[in-house]
């Protein structure tokens, strides 16, 4: 079995519900608070141990590949004012070595992940979607719970939680039965974004992979499905009818920023959990609750 040292981060979409916001910047840098939501998506994979990190980048790459680049004149001028905890933060950023690729056509989340295919060789590698925060404090980073799974099966490994019936038809839903432990499924099927009535369950892909390399062959294969897209669920259900796929119900706090009021549940969240911030926006939250 190997090692997972590999992630990659699709980053490409066009961000059309962000927009104006999104015209000229990712929606993978709206920011969470004063950080970008790909700097969360970052720090989970190096907590889970990964260092080698691919971006799969679209139009208006630019600031994505510009905050995560060296900044000397930025530098020099918080050493010159004496900022040393911002100078500190701001270099460990830049430290953090990331490649790109660019996904020249969008034809969907399938053929983003194609993209990593040079990248990523022959070895199972973790993914994490742009559009899925997941907040665990001191607990163990949602990556590193699936690969702990993938350490057991030696297969891929979809991160899953129970979603609400009525969101069913926004996620990939997993068919599976529980083996081994209460919250690890064997997967037997996967659809994507299935009506209520043809949900299999509520158990729905929240955003993280770790994927064996021979997705790639079958992704290859694979034809426009869902929306006309090449669906990377469609590729899993293959590999998933062969037996060789599992789910992991992780944990953690798991925010959509994908969509408005989840992009918003978030930076209120992540606001009151700060410590410079979080008692002031508390008070400032009660006081104008009712009143608005
Ligand atoms: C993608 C996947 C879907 C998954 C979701 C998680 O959909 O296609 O299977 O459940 O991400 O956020 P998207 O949200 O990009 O439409």
């Amino acid at each position: 079995m190997y090692k997972i040292r590999k992630a990659v981060i699709p980053a490409a979409g066009f961000g059309t519900r962000f927009l104006p916001e999104t015209k000229a910047m990712p929606k993978e840098m709206l920011p969470i608070v004063d950080k970008p939501t790909i700097q969360y998506i970052v720090e989970e994979i190096l907590a889970s141990g990964i260092e080698e990190i691919l971006i799969i980048s679209g139009h208006a790459k630019r600031a994505i590949e510009d905050h995560f680049d060296s900044s000397p004149e930025l530098e020099s001028h918080l050493e010159e004012h004496g900022k040393e905890a911002l100078l500190e933060e701001i270099r460990k950023i830049s430290g953090i070595k990331v490649h790109y690729v660019r996904q020249p056509y969008m034809r969907g989340l399938g053929d983003a992940i194609l993209c990593a295919k040079d990248f990523v060789d022959d070895e199972p590698f973790g993914v994490i979607l742009g559009d899925d925060v997941v907040y665990n404090g001191k607990g163990e980073p949602a990556l590193h719970q699936l690969i702990r799974q993938y350490e057991k099966t030696g297969t891929t490994i979809v991160g899953c939680q129970m979603v609400a019936e009525e969101q069913v038809s926004s996620y990939g839903i997993i068919d599976g039965k529980p083996e081994m432990d209460p919250d690890l499924m064997k997967v037997s099927d996967m659809i994507e974004k299935p009506s209520v009535a043809k949900a299999p369950s509520r158990f729905a892909a929240l955003g993280r992979y770790v994927i064996t390399p021979d997705i790639f062959s079958i992704l290859e294969e694979t034809k426009p499905g869902k929306g006309g897209e090449i669906q990377l669920t469609d590729a899993l259900r293959v590999l998933a009818r062969n037996g060789k796929v599992y789910a992991y119900n992780f944990k953690g706090q798991r925010y959509d920023t994908g969509n408005k009021l989840g992009y918003l549940k978030a930076v209120v969240e992540f606001a009151l959990r700060r410590e410079d911030l979080g008692a002031d926006f508390r008070a400032y939250l009660k006081e104008i609750v009712g009143e608005m």
